[in-house]
Parts: C-alpha cells; structure tokens; sequence
C-alpha cells in the first residue's frame, strides 16, 4: 500500500485514506476485522487458505495468468478491509496506469496493529536494540497500538489532516515506528528522513513535500556519540514556512533547545512477551526499514527488532551478539555491511550462539561472492538458506529473490534467481526488443502490474511516466540491467548507467568489481567506465586493500589474472587506484557516480551530495588520484 518518498527521483508515500479514527487519550479503538494467522515466516509468506492447496508452479502460474484471482483471495482473506473493494486490477501500462483494489478501504496501521492487539495483544511487536548493548526494550502489539493511537490524536489535535504531510526525523526507535503509523493511521503522509542528514538536505526534503509538522527527538544515539537532532531540525525549519509544528521527544537527558514551533512529547513504559524475531537491520530512513522493519514484519504479526546501533558498536561482532542475545529468526542486512564485518576474525562470529538463525537475507546492492560465501558459512553454519533479495524502493517488496520456491530448490549462490508472484520480469535489448531464452542480458524490465508497483510520484505524475514507462513503452522499467542464465534464472548486473562498453563487448561493471572481491586482499573495489580512444571505454577500477603481507604490485598482478580467469581478458581493468574509503550513500551504497567525476577531473560538479556519508571521502580520493597520474 506503501510508496516512499525518493528525492531527486521523486517517490512519494501514498496510503490509504483513514477509515476511522482512534480514542482520545490512547484509548484502544474499535475494529471490525477478522482474527488473522500470527505466523511471520517473513521470506515465504503464508499464502491464503483459498491458494493453500496449490504448488509453488501451480501459485507462480496463477500468478501471472490469473492475478485476478491470485492478489484478489490474499488480499481478501489476508489483510481487513473496511470496505470491500469491487474489482481486483485495472492496469495498463501503455499508460502507466497502476490500479488496485478499486473502490476498497482499508487502513494500513489497523492492518499492523489492531488486528493483532486483538487476537495476541501481549506478543512482542518491536525490540528496539539500542545502541548499548543489552539494554534492548521490548514493545507489544498493545503498547504499540496506544503510542500510535496517542500520538495520532496530538497530530490531529494540532491541525494535521487526511493529506498533510509530515516529517519525521527521527533515530530507529519504537516512537519512529508509531510516529509512521500515527499518520497512516489519519490519513496524513509521512516522509522519513535519515536523522543523519544535515539541515539544508531535511530542509530540501521538508520543502519538497511541503510538510506541516516535523516529529524529531532531542538527540540520537549511535555508536557511543550522542547527536543533537533538534538543533538540526530548529536550523532547517527556519527555511520552510509550510512547517507549523515540531514534535520533540526524549531519546536522552539532554534537555533540548527549545523553539516557538516545539511541542513536548511524553515517551511510554514498554512490556515484554517473547515471540518469533524478524531482524532486518535497515534504518526506517530507507525502504527497507519502511517495508522490512515496520509495515511488513506488524502486518504479518511478527516481532520486528528496531537496530539504533551501527554494526562495529562497539566491535565487529555486535549483530552476532544481537542474533543471541535476542534469539533472532530471520537476519536481513546488506552486502555492505558484510564486507566490513568479513574483514575481522571469524571469531567474532563463531563466539556468539546463532542457533535461532532460519534464514539469512541480502538486500540493496549485488552481493559478491566472498560475502556471500561468509555470510552463508560463516554467519549462518551453512545450514541457513541465504537469500539474495533484488527489489526497490518503487516495487514496495521484494521482486526477485531465491524464495519461495519448491521444497528442495536449489540456491544458486548472489544470485537472486526467482521473480516472485505475479512478477513477470522481461530482457529488453537497445532497440527495445524483447530477448528471449537463456544466456541473455539486457535492461531488466517488468511485463506486467502487480499490487506492489508504485502508482505515481506524489505531486508529479508526468515524471513516474517519463522514468518509468517511457523508456521502453508498455512495460515498468527499472534503470538496472540483468542477464538470463542458462536455467532461467536472473543475475542482476547493476544500474545500466554502470555498464560499459569496451571494444563492442557490454559488461556490468558489478561483474569485474565482483571478480576483484574475491581477491582476499580486497574488501571493496568499485568499477567505472572511463573513455578511450581505441577501445571506447575501458574499466578504471578503485579498489581498497587489506593490510597485509603482500606488495601492492603482487596484488595487482593477481587482480588481473582473477579478473581475466573469472570474466575474460578485456575486462582487466587499465587502471588500478588504491584509496581508503569509498564514497557511499547513507544506507552504504558505492556512489560511483561521485567516482565518474574523478578521472576526468570534474571533481569540482559533484551534484548533490546529500546522502553521501562523508564528504572528506571525495578529498582523500582526489588527492590519490593526483598522486596516481
Ligand atoms: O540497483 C538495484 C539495487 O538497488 C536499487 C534499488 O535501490 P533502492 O530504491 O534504494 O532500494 C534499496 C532496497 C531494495 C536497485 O535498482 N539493488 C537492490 N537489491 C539488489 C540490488 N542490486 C543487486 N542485487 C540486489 N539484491
């Protein structure tokens, strides 16, 4: 039901309208819905009881053939409507035409909340992991409830309506998690921002969405550092005169700077029951954490952990300890942070009990093979099935991944393998011809509609069109590219922006960077296209080095060799740059196009810059590069 705001490539968060409103004081509200199945086996979704019967290609098929029937029985049977809807779909994407559940309402928070606070009101919703260790708060689905019912009578009791728009930056915390659901609760639209962005970028997105109200705390925690968030917000607003309120909450003692717009917020008192434990690590700043942390984990009545902390506070085997401590079922992080984590000792993980692990999942960018080698064998015993999820913050869900599939189904390692239900992903070539059969790569796109699609960007419709329709008419296109293997499962090669052409042979360049990790002297190694005379373009690649025994010139040496071995011969890249750190966006993507501006000496047209996680990172590159030439 959701869709996110994304700046720059706007997508915006559109719920649906409120169907009732909840008691005044945090009074639980009445709701007429249908007691529902508490299981939260969060990779392989329970299907509904109409669809029970069938195999995983007998569903598949439905899927596509018949979504009608396929989205209409879960929808109806899964989630409670307040009014029924009347028809099931009226898609066409000739015309970027994406309609579900036509004349149905229903309210995503009483989804999340009210229908378990029903059935198992003591069952733990969130455990908020807080940045020191082992003071871990446990939420149930009730508590849950009455924070959100509270804090969406102070956004109505201060003038937020059906519409409005409302920011919230706030650290990962469970008054983060009722904060959104608050507003889906009234109808209102929330925007999460990352409470590491500085003023002038909450500032752009404030502006942007025009929101009414901020919802923020005093200050944020992470690893050991206390960061004043309010004083980030109080400069920020000072620039957006749509805002008319600031809600400010206590993460810690400090007392926070007061301003005209504040209005305190009380913090509540959290039970604990156990329960099976959904760990996804993402930030509720990014999609991940809006469908993987909050909406997806409550509205299967799963118990959903909130990670404040970062994954080396305060050393590299917190997440582990995490897994222990709190008996986590199924662990979701991203590719990123485990090849920060590979660097270290394995006993960082071997020390920690994770027994209660049943499925590991990667999420956000390619996953290499030596990280997903580690955190298969590693992390996981090599007994926990390790899926590899590709999807985005424009599909709401996951859209390709390993599961579901047929008891027994083979996992072919980083690899995402199989469309989900009703996905039907299509290869089209340059021309826009459609490329069929095995063994073929092209831009990936998406045949067909499915509920999970995102509708439009909120307050400029001509653009979802032009992004995603346009390019390649009748179908949604995802601006990455992938490639058909032999057995028809799909590779993603990374955005088609970061494939390049050397000598008329197109390759991604994840696939070199891919080769380059599996050199146990590299960490991290990012690939661009730089242009050449003869060739067209030729791989330049920035690679970070483990300490360690070897010269850099032996390393480069066995770069090549791995890269001609694993690939061919004109992948080798010509150009090898060692620098420390690679520039990444908050949520811990390779930014390579901050490392496109490099070699051709653009350095000073960086663009925006917001979500890059530190800026000093472009210096330090810069400078090596002046060493380099
Ligand atoms: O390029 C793909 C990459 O991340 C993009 C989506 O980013 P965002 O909207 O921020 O959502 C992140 C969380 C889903 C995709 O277009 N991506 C995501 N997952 C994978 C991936 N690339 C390769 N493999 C993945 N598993």
């Amino acid at each position: 039901m959701a869709a996110v705001l994304r700046r720059g490539s706007v997508l915006r968060l559109r719920l649906p309208a409120p169907v009732w409103l909840p008691l005044r004081g945090g009074g639980r509200a009445i709701c007429s819905s249908a007691p529902r199945h508490g299981d939260s086996e969060c990779f392989t979704p329970t299907l509904s009881a109409r669809l029970a019967g069938l195999s995983y290609p007998e569903l598949q098929q439905m899927s596509r053939e018949d979504p009608d029937t396929f989205w209409g029985s879960i929808a109806q049977e899964r989630l409670s409507w307040t009014k029924p809807f009347e028809r099931v779909q009226d898609c066409d994407l000739d015309k970027g035409q994406v309609r579900w559940f036509l004349g149905g309402r229903l309210n995503v928070s009483v989804n999340c909340l009210d229908v378990h606070a029903q059935t198992h009101p003591e069952r733990v919703a969130l455990i908020w992991e807080r940045d020191e260790p082992g003071t871990e708060v446990k939420v149930t689905y009730r508590e849950l409830l009455e924070s959100t019912c509270r804090l969406a009578n102070a956004l109505r009791s201060h003038g937020v309506l059906k519409g409005d728009r409302v920011a919230i930056y706030m650290p990962v915390s469970p008054l983060a998690v009722a904060a959104m659901l608050a507003c889906a609760r009234i109808g209102a639209v929330h925007t999460v921002v990352f409470a590491g962005f500085s003023s002038e970028a909450l500032a752009g997105r404030i502006q942007d969405a025009q929101c009414k109200v901020v919802v923020t705390c005093n200050q944020a925690v992470r690893g050991g550092r206390a960061i004043d968030l309010k004083t980030t917000v109080d400069a920020a607003v000072r620039t957006c005169s749509s805002v008319k309120h600031v809600f400010v909450a206590q993460r810690t003692s400090s007392p926070a700077p007061k301003g005209d717009l504040d209005v305190p917020l009380e913090e509540c008192v959290f039970g604990y029951r156990p329960g099976d434990v959904f760990g996804c690590m993402a930030d509720i700043g990014w999609i991940t954490g809006h469908s993987y942390v909050v909406y997806g984990p409550l509205c299967n009545g799963a118990t959903s952990v909130l990670f404040e902390s970062t994954p080396t506070y305060p050393d590299p085997g917190r997440y582990w300890e995490v897994v222990e401590r709190l008996g986590i079922n199924q662990f979701y992080g991203a590719p990123t942070a485990l090849r920060l984590l590979l660097k270290y000792d394995e006993s960082w993980v071997t020390r920690y009990d994770r027994s209660s692990l049943r499925t590991l999942g990667s999420v956000g960018e390619p996953i290499n093979h030596e990280a997903w080698e580690w955190f298969h064998r590693v992390v996981g015993d090599g007994r926990c099935p390790l899926v590899d999820t590709w999807w985005q913050t424009e599909t709401g869900g996951v859209c390709i991944a390993p599961h579901p599939a047929e008891d027994g189904a083979p996992i072919v390692p980083a690899m995402a393998m199989r469309p989900f239900y009703g996905v039907e992903p299509v290869l089209l070539g340059d021309k826009g011809e459609c490329l069929q059969g095995p063994g073929v790569r092209g831009a990936l796109c998406i045949k067909k509609a499915w509920p999970g699609l995102a509708r439009t960007i909120y307050g400029d419709h001509q653009r979802y069109l032009d992004a995603y329709f346009k390019p390649y008419p009748g179908h949604y296109f995802t601006g990455d590219g992938a490639w058909r293997s032999e057995d028809g499962f799909y590779q993603i090669t990374g955005r088609t922006d970061d494939v390049i052409n050397i000598s008329g042979h197109r390759l991604g360049t994840a696939e070199i960077e891919d080769a380059l990790d599996e050199h146990p002297a590299v960490p991290e190694a990012a690939v661009i296209g730089v242009p050449h005379s003869i060739k067209g373009e030729v791989p330049f690649a920035f690679l970070v080095l483990k300490d360690g025994e070897q010269t850099q010139e032996v390393i480069l040496k066995e770069l090549r060799l791995l890269v001609a071995t694993k690939i061919a011969k004109y992948a080798i890249p010509d150009h090898f740059l060692v620098v420390k750190r690679l520039p990444k966006t908050r949520s811990g993507k390779i930014m390579r196009r901050i490392l496109r501006t490099v070699p051709g000496g653009q350095a000073g047209a960086l663009g925006d810059t917001s979500t890059l996680d530190d800026p000093s990172v472009v210096t330090e590159i810069i400078a090596a590069h002046a060493r380099y030439k």
